[in-house]
């Protein structure tokens, strides 16, 4: 089948603003959106940027906006998007070039709230143990891949760049909700910041971009409510 793409391009060195370039691709319907950008760029046009690694949805480097949507481009099948594609760098965030955006203030988010492992008291000879129902509490927030599709569909993020956004608080529910953890309290003071959760409109906008399926503003309402239980 032949598809048609229109891909925002921006070259810092010539362009302004974004523009709209249009490119007709011959693709079969399994193809993902991956699978197109690679056949435009290989054989059509060697200019254009994308980021790119894995191409099996576990690396997050390829998050844009298809059609309207946050999604990966290598989850995309070309079938279930039509005739016509539109494609995107995400929003928010500054392009740097084409598709790729600027993702330093997204990690210095991720950072900001402690992502790993703090507990300082004497290890066990052995591993830490921990039972099943308390790695349950977070295991729907470790399969975060860190791609930025749901902070960048956030409408609050778009209009307050300062919010640390749904990413950055899934991350901080990794370790927020593990037993083994022992700096919960200092995550928590992060969060109830001006610039934390209580920015927070429950939108679900993050929930339905997330291409782990990660329930986001569940995970954002388990961080507001273990707040008002600890009154941090
Ligand atoms: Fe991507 Fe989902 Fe992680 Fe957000 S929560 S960064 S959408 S994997
Ligand atoms: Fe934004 Fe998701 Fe909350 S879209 S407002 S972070 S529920
Ligand atoms: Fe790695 Fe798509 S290329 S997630």
């Amino acid at each position: 089948m032949q598809v048609t793409f229109r891909i925002k391009r921006f070259n810092p060195d010539t362009d302004r603003v974004g523009r709209f370039q249009e490119y007709k691709v011959d693709v079969d319907p399994t193809d993902r959106v991956l699978d197109a950008l690679n056949e435009i760029k290989w054989r059509h046009d060697g200019t254009l940027s994308y980021r790119r690694s894995c191409a099996h949805g576990i690396c997050g480097s390829d998050g844009m906006l298809i059609n309207g949507r946050n999604r990966l481009a290598c989850k995309v099948l070309i079938r279930d998007l039509g005739t016509r594609i539109t494609v995107e760098p995400m929003r928010g965030f500054k392009v740097i070039k084409d598709l790729i955006v600027d993702m330093a203030p997204f990690f210095d988010k991720y950072r900001a709230i402690l992502p790993y492992l703090i507990n300082d008291s004497q290890p066990p000879v052995a591993e830490r143990l921990q039972s099943i129902a308390d790695r349950e509490k977070f295991d729907d927030t470790t399969k975060c891949i860190l791609c930025a599709c749901c902070t960048t569909s956030c409408p609050v993020f778009w209009v307050n760049g300062e919010y640390l956004g749904p990413a950055a608080i899934v991350n901080a529910h990794r370790f927020i909700f593990d037993s083994r953890d022992d700096a919960a309290a200092d995550r928590l003071a992060i969060l109830n910041d001006r610039a934390g959760v209580w920015r927070c409109r429950t939108i679900f906008n993050c929930t339905d971009a997330c291409p782990r399926e990660i329930d986001v503003t569940k995970a954002i309402e388990d961080v507001k409510r273990a707040l008002v239980l600890s009154r941090v």
